[in-house]
């Protein structure tokens, strides 16, 4: 009898385990986005259970703890870390793209391999489109979690690939910014572009200057509708992030290897600050203006009483701008910037450079003494001169500068990257300049615009159009460039103004699914993109929107 058992149960183990070692895939198992390099799907399943192990060497624990998290998820068992895992993961020299992996998945071994440990962590952020959409509800399922065999080998096209929010015209609180950081990982995206002043709000705590974040982080009201509005609508509002805050959200961030590069604007869109320290305007004494009158109750009372400054109520471009005269305002920069850069680890400090309107610069002593003694041939010039000083401070600080496409005017500081916003022809020219070059035009990066023809259904956006689809056909790499030329572009990145994204749900719905296609055009060879494909892929990837329970345009989803 008990022979006839052990036959029993060794048939009933074998039949198990030729059960997935044979198994069959079906197409919709491998619905990756961004399309990966090279994708060769087999037969046979790897089933995760308690057995399942997983292996790394020191330099890869963060990677084998988030995976061990997101299998012990979805698998409804605790996945450890120990030596002779049936997953390994492990760095491989011969893998030339720094972001590069291969990974493997057969009946009984999975291993992933990357140049470094960020190749690595995309192989897992691949592994995790091989699981069923619930894995991102974080609710253990019911039923065997199970991996469909496949061989893939991957690598981004570019290097840059971000994501831009304004915290600044609307704030977004901290676990938020985690879960948009969350979302860039899974689109195996690797920057966030942190627009963190701005004339309505200045949000990073700075503790040499508490006034920035006393006065300059709330307003006291905001206009009602579309600039310029209809009304104002009396509510104080505001907030920022403390140092260790954002301490908290970079090594977060790092964790999941998304750079996050900080924006302190300058010198244009610089109301918040001179409303905290009025002598960095190049008039100290004049009334903050908000246009057509939509001044908050308690704004006008504040001026009354002998503040002329506040923090602006509308949206625009004002100009009241950093003096570039005063050295005063150089030794403030200065003393900000040195409170920044500890916080951020990123190469890059972004400094803005755009929309500075130049009349106050025009009648400013100060300012027209400074273009006299530089020798400046006018006001343009004075931008680049502001730009340049900045820069060189922080090259002496071992940072490089990233501005918008505006700091090409009157000359490009020696070492910037230019962000092209306005389109893409300061993109052109600064690569035929030899500097590098991020895209961001309006016309396809532009994630405030609205996303379909139906307005009217909509919520209130700032303007134009830019669908899925549009974003998909973007092209970073301009034609007008030659191949060495091409090579200055870095990569591009989604921009997400939020004068009119009051919510996180809000934010959520103007860039999902647009930054799903924007992460395949930035990943993706140019020769793999297809628009039906990735359509078709949409519809499964979308299933993790739901089971994350993020917002998104499901219109842009449907067929
Ligand atoms: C910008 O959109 N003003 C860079
Ligand atoms: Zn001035």
């Amino acid at each position: 009898m008990r022979v006839i058992i052990l036959v029993f149960i060794i048939l009933f183990a074998f039949s198990c385990n030729n059960k997935y070692k044979n198994a069959e895939n079906k197409d919709q198992d491998y619905q990756i986005i961004p399309q990966p390099v090279s994708i060769q799907p087999s037969n046979g399943k790897f089933l995760v259970d308690s057995k399942t192990k997983i292996s790394a060497s020191d330099a890869l624990q963060n990677e084998a703890g988030f995976l061990a998290q997101m299998l012990s998820y979805s698998a409804g068992v605790t996945i450890n870390t120990g030596d002779n895992g049936n997953i390994q993961l492990q760095l491989d020299d011969t893998i030339e793209n720094e972001e590069g992996y291969t990974l493997s998945v057969s009946y009984n071994q999975i291993t992933i391999s990357g140049k470094t440990a960020k190749g690595v962590f995309y192989g897992i952020q691949t592994l995790r489109q091989l699981m069923p959409a619930s894995v991102e509800s974080k609710i253990n399922p019911t039923g065997e979690l199970t991996l469909p065999a496949v061989t893939i080998t991957d690598h981004p096209r570019y290097q840059y690939r971000g994501m831009h929010l304004d915290v600044a015209r609307h704030f977004f609180p901290v676990d938020f910014i985690k879960t948009f950081i969350d979302l860039i990982a899974l689109h195996k995206m690797n920057t966030f572009h942190w627009h963190l002043t701005e004339d309505q709000g200045w949000r990073i705590e700075i503790k040499k200057y508490p006034k920035l974040t006393e006065i300059g982080a709330f307003r006291n009201g905001t206009i009602v509708g579309h600039h310029p509005g209809t009304a104002n609508d009396q509510i104080p509002y505001g907030g920022f992030y403390t140092q260790e805050e954002i301490k908290d959200i970079v090594a977060y961030a790092s964790e999941r290897h998304v750079s996050v590069i900080p924006e302190i604007e300058l010198p244009g869109h610089s109301s918040a600050a001179i409303a905290a320290y009025p002598n960095l305007s190049c008039f100290p004494e004049e009334p903050t203006v908000v246009t057509n009158d939509m001044m908050s109750e308690k704004g006008k009372a504040i001026q009354d009483g002998g503040r002329p400054k506040i923090v602006q109520e509308t949206w625009g471009v004002f100009p009241d701008v950093y003096c570039a005269g005063k050295e005063e305002t150089f030794a403030f920069l200065q003393d900000v910037l040195d409170e920044v850069i500890p916080l951020f680890p990123s190469e890059y400090i972004h400094i803005g450079g755009d929309e500075c309107p130049k009349e106050n610069w025009e009648r400013c002593s100060n300012c027209q003494q400074r273009i006299k003694t530089e020798g400046l041939e006018d006001e343009h010039e004075l931008q680049s001169y502001f730009i340049t000083r900045i820069e060189k401070y922080l090259n002496s600080k071992g940072k490089n500068i990233i501005g918008w496409d505006e700091i090409l005017e009157g000359g490009l500081a020696p070492n910037a990257t230019v962000m092209s916003w306005r389109g893409i022809e300061g993109g052109i020219e600064a690569a035929k300049q030899n500097h590098d070059v991020i895209m961001t035009p309006n016309s396809s990066c532009y994630f405030d615009h609205y996303q379909s023809e139906d307005i009217e259904n909509e919520p209130l956006a700032i303007g134009g159009k830019t669908t899925v689809g549009d974003v998909y056909a973007y092209e970073p790499t301009p034609e007008e460039l030659t191949d060495e030329e091409g090579k200055f572009v870095l990569g591009a990145q989604g921009n997400v103004w939020t004068e009119y994204m009051k919510t996180t749900d809000y934010v959520e719905y103007m860039i999902l699914p647009r930054m799903t296609a924007l992460s395949e055009v930035v990943w993706t060879p140019k020769e793999s993109r297809n628009w039906d494909d990735f359509h078709s892929r949409l519809q499964h990837f979308s299933k993790r929107f739901d089971a994350m329970g993020v917002n998104y345009a499901k219109h842009s989803i449907e067929e």
